[in-house]
Order: structure tokens, then sequence, then C-alpha cells
């Protein structure tokens, strides 16, 4: 029996609240890794739709343990709104199933505001973040000058950390023409908060070791996609955190001998939000129908998604660099009646073929793609639960996709109903 890392392998929005809700209903904890609120995971369960952006999937899910672990940037505030949305949906929710890293980093409101005045200031070289106030927590973090979660227990010592944070931040903001943030004030707010936060604080690495020698079954649910990753993805159009499956150790204290199986979530498409690089991108009917068909507007912002063909070579080199062992293949159905389909297979570099996506941004901006035309099918894939429910182009396509990332389909996702599932590879299993 392996515990699960579920990656996306694209840009984010691949669909892995239906994967994951899968999954985590045959998990005994469910770990969040990186990343914040600036996640979008909807789950159809029974009819009901849940909107998660912090919490993990596990927590509609009850018997399930739910852990937010050190790697994830913590919105107090958010978290506690999303605490009680989901209260009034019908959920329960205590320390018997949500634990929060108390080493995890908190995001303040001084992280939003940042965010979101560098966003205005970059004008046309903004990167298009959610201005959820990630990167300025994640900088903090690796700046040392951090809040974190059980820095709110403590509020004896609340205060030197809070003059060192602004001694920073207030410098910035003069220099940004912001008001300067009163120490008081920011005392006062985490104080405020930090009844509601406390009682889920916990130390997560301990709490998941002893899970792990228990023979729990964890799933570690990763956000956006590792195309954002701030080390291997079209950096400096990225998220602040890794993404990569190899994070999902590092972001939960477990080590990387706990993780069994790397599954990634992968659209038969490919979707961006915000800037950046996209060889595959339909600026035209290719990319509107993709949008319409795939209702692709974000979850956290309502922004509209930028859409093209799938982009194998891609996903071939996000394989590799999140170690994935098989994945999940989701929303066919919305390529369901496009006459040819394309296939990007590679590049074309200042008239080079080249097999993987160059590192640097100029050349990331410069690639054409190379592509492959194939049969599309007009037969509807939707709802389809076997293969043989498939239309033969549709199966021909899959398999391409299997050749050209070199990894397998562990999972063929045709509907957001879960039932609606083919399965190949039991991850839990393999
Ligand atoms: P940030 O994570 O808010 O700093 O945004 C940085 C980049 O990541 C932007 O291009 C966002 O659109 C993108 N991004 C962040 N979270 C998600 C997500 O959950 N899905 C898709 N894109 C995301």
């Amino acid at each position: 029996m392996a515990n699960v890392v579920v990656v996306g392998a694209q840009w984010g929005d691949e669909g892995k609240g239906k994967i994951v809700d899968w999954l985590s209903e045959r998990a005994d904890v469910v770990v969040r890794f990186q990343g914040g609120h600036n996640a979008g995971h909807t789950l159809v369960i029974d009819g009901k739709v849940f909107k998660l952006s912090l919490l993990p999937s596990g927590i509609v899910r009850p018997g399930k343990l739910s852990v937010i672990g050190n790697g994830v940037v913590v919105d107090p505030w958010a978290l506690c709104g999303e605490i009680e949305r989901l209260r009034g949906q019908g959920v329960e929710i205590s320390r018997d199933n949500l634990r929060v890293a108390e080493n995890a980093v908190l995001i303040l409101p001084l992280h939003s505001e940042l965010d979101g005045i560098r966003e205005e200031a970059a004008g046309k070289g903004a990167i298009g973040t959610t201005r959820r106030g990630i990167g300025p927590a994640y900088e903090d973090k690796v700046g040392r000058r951090a809040i974190r979660v059980m820095d709110l227990e403590r509020v004896e010592e609340l205060e030197g950390k809070i003059a060192r944070l602004l001694s920073h931040h207030n410098a910035l903001r003069r220099g940004l023409g912001a008001p300067e943030v009163d120490p008081q004030a920011l005392h006062d707010e985490l104080c405020a908060v930090a009844p509601k936060v406390l009682p889920y604080a916990d130390s997560v690495w301990m709490l998941l070791d002893e899970h792990r020698r228990a023979g729990s079954r964890i799933l570690f649910e990763g956000a956006q996609g590792a195309l954002l990753d701030i080390d291997h993805g079209t950096y400096p159009y990225v998220t602040s955190s890794n993404v990569v499956a190899g994070q999902a150790a590092t972001g939960s204290g477990l080590g990387p001998g706990a993780i069994g199986y790397v599954l990634g979530i992968v659209k038969a498409y490919t979707t961006r939000v915000g800037a950046g690089p996209f060889p595959t991108e339909q600026l035209n009917e290719v990319g509107q129908r993709l949008g319409e068909r795939g209702h692709e507007f974000g979850t956290v912002t309502g922004r509209k998604r930028r859409c093209g063909w799938f982009d194998a070579a891609l996903v071939r080199q996000t394989v590799k660099t999140s170690g994935i062992n098989g994945i999940a293949l989701t929303k066919l159905d919305v390529l369901d009646g496009f006459e040819e389909l394309k296939l990007c297979v590679g590049y074309r570099l200042d008239g080079k073929r080249i097999d993987h996506l160059p590192a640097s941004e100029a050349a990331q901006a410069r690639v054409e793609p190379i592509y492959e035309t194939v049969e599309g099918w007009s037969q509807s894939t939707q709802g389809a639960r076997s293969w043989a429910d498939l239309p033969a182009q549709a199966v021909k396509y899959v398999r391409h996709i299997e050749e050209l990332i070199e990894c397998p389909v562990a999972l063929l996702s045709t509907s957001p109903e879960r039932d609606d599932t083919i399965l190949m590879t039991d991850p839990f299993e393999d």
C-alpha cells in the first residue's frame, strides 16, 4: 500500500478536485503541503457543491483527518471564513478532523496589499497573481522574518516579531507610497484571530509520522500545477512555492520515503490563468470553443482561462520533474466534436528542434510548437465508464498521449461526476 501524492502536471486547474475527492474517500489522512488560498478545488458530493481554497479535500468527508502542512502559507482570516462557510453547508470541523502545522507561515493583510500594489505598478509586466499575498508571505518566510501559527500562542513575544517584520515592510511601503502599518493594530488583529486558529495548531510532522507508522493511508493534495513551480515552472510567471511532488515531503515533514505513488493530473488540452508563456495557446475559435465547452473560468478569481492544444512536450517534462508514476487524464469530453486535434510534440527554437521547454524567459517566448495532427471524434465521450464506451479515435488519442509523455494513464475522467471514471491503476494499491 502506497501513500499517494497528487500534483497538477500543467498550469493548474487540471481538475484535481474530483480526483482528490475520489482518492480521499479511501485515504485516512489528507495533507496540503504548499500554496495557500490561491487554490480553488471544487468538489461535487451527492449533488452538493463544495468550494475549497485552503482546507484539504478530506474535510468534507466524515472520519478523515485533514492536515495543513508547514509548506502552506495560511491566511488565518481566510481559514476561519472557509471553516464557517463549510459549517454553514453542514460540514463538521473541529480539532478531531483538522490540524494546522504550528510552523506554517501566516499570510497577513499587508501581504495581500503588497501583492496588489505590485501587480498594479507592474502594468503590462504583471504576473497575474491571485492577489492573495502568497508571494510576499513566502518572501518573508525565506527572509526569516515571518510570523508563524505558533507565534499566536506567545503574545508576549509577538510584539518583537511584529517590530522586526514591520521594519522591513514599512520601509518598503514608504518607498511604494503606501501608508505604514501600525504595529499595535496588527497586534490587536492577530490577538483577535488567535483563539480561532490555535485550537487546530499541532506538530504536524510528528502527527503524520504516527499515522505513517500506524499504517494510515496518506494522501498529499497538491495545489496549482508543476509548470507554476518556483524552480521548475515558467519563471517568473509562476507561483511562489514548490509545486512539484518532492515538496510533499518538505511541506509536511515526512521524509521522501513516505511517498509511494505520484499521480499527475493532466487535462486533455491545456489552460493557463495569468500571464506568461503558453506555446500552444489558441487565440482563435479553437481556444474559444475549448474555453466554453470546458467552462474555463478561475474558481478563485473568476478570470477567463487561456486555452490551447495539448502540449505533450511540457507534460513529458513535468512527468520527470515530479517523478509522476501515472496520470489521471481529465476533461476528454471537451474535445468531443472536433474534426481534428493537434498535439504539440516538441518545439522549434531559432531553427533547431528541441523536445523540452528551455529555461530562459526569452527562449520560452520564442519557441514555436511542432504539432502532430490526429483525427477527432464526433461521438460523445461524456460519462464513459469503460474503454469500450469510447470511440476508437478517442482511445487512440489517449494512447498517443501516453507514448508522447512517456507515462501511463492510471485514470481517465469523463465528466465531473465521480463515477464517470475509467480506472486502470489504483494509486493506493500500486
Ligand atoms: P499567486 O500564486 O497568487 O502568486 O499567482 C501566481 C501565478 O499562479 C498566477 O499566474 C496565477 O494565476 C497562478 N495560480 C495561482 N494559483 C492557481 C491555481 O490554483 N490554479 C491556476 N493558477 C494559479
